[in-house]
């Protein structure tokens, strides 16, 4: 009798906050599982585990920097050798700055795009072509993006963004955004005064049409990708002002992550307190 393969899921920037509660979560929900913890630190990632460890839980750890090549190859080669493919990659790791942060606009938003698009952009180049099928994929956004982004931009640029087609579409968008950033021009240009919802927006673009492709790839069946924002969650980012626990945040993330077969229609979308974010 063959056995069924075990899923394997693995989170980014898991070593605390949101992340760490979506691999907790994981572990008691996934059937039949492996979950890895992925961090940029290798002795916060296993002191992580080691802490999970303590609760019954078996995550397994696998170092990650998302905004390194080298290590995303060797995440992406791992899991080839180990696993044969990937089932579920929740992209949650993410950077903000505080509001008195020192540094200029211009860094802030090279920066944040770094981290939370560009990074987030090739970890999808890269991982996606192992999802196998009934795999998911979830793009930790905000609902910043479209409070903070997308209402304040000018009308044309929101017309920009409702056209995106291609990754290089989205991408080009972000890149202007860091230009006009650095120019100083940011805002007369007619972006929003914020390079951390700016960034989500481009997550939240990015998600539509990376979906899309994936849907016109039919020998990806049943993948869906998803943006899910976890609400005001209490965690080192919101300076533990957020309303929601770890674990409240990690409910919409894990909830999209574990879509059941026949949610074609979700493909693409964004969610929050699991329910649809229409946003466009
Ligand atoms: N908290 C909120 O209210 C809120 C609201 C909306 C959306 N979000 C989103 O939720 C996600 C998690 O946020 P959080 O609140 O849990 O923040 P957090 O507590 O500050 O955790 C962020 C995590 O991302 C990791 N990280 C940052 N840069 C990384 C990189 N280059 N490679 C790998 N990991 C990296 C951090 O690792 P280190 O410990 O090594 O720095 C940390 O594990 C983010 O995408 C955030 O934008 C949060």
């Amino acid at each position: 009798m063959s056995q069924t393969p075990r899923r394997i899921a693995l989170v980014t920037g898991a070593n605390k906050g949101i992340g760490f509660a979506i691999v907790r979560a994981l572990c008691k929900q996934l059937d039949n599982g492996i979950v890895y913890l992925t961090a940029r630190s290798e002795e916060r990632g296993r002191e992580a585990v080691a802490k999970l460890s303590q609760e019954g839980l078996q995550p397994k750890f696998h170092q990650l920097d998302i905004t390194d090549p080298a290590s995303v190859t060797k995440l992406r080669d791992f899991l080839k050798e180990t696993h044969g493919g990937l089932d579920i990659l929740v992209n949650n790791a993410g950077m903000a700055f505080k509001v008195n942060a020192t540094e200029s606009f211009g860094v802030q938003a090279s920066v944040s795009m770094a981290t939370n698009f560009t990074a987030l952009l090739e970890m999808n180049r890269v991982l996606v072509p192992l999802i196998r099928p009934h795999g998911r994929i979830v793009n930790v956004g905000s609902f910043t993006g479209r409070l903070y982004a997308f209402e304040k931009m000018s009308k044309e640029l929101q017309g920009r963004f409702q056209g995106v087609k291609t990754e290089q579409d989205v991408e080009q968008l972000m890149q202007e955004f860091v230009t006009c950033a650095n120019a100083g021009d940011h805002m007369s240009k007619g972006w929003a005064n914020s390079a951390y919802a700016t960034s989500k927006m481009g997550v939240i673009a990015l998600t539509r049409v990376q979906a899309a492709d994936i849907a016109k790839d039919k020998t990806k069946e049943d993948i869906l990708m998803t943006c899910c924002c976890p609400g005001y969650v209490s965690t080192d980012m919101s300076s533990f002002k957020g309303t929601k626990t770890i674990d409240e945040g990690a409910i919409t993330p894990v909830y999209c992550a574990l879509l059941p077969p026949g949610s074609a229609e979700f493909n693409g979308k964004m969610f929050s307190d699991k329910e649809l974010y229409e946003f466009w």
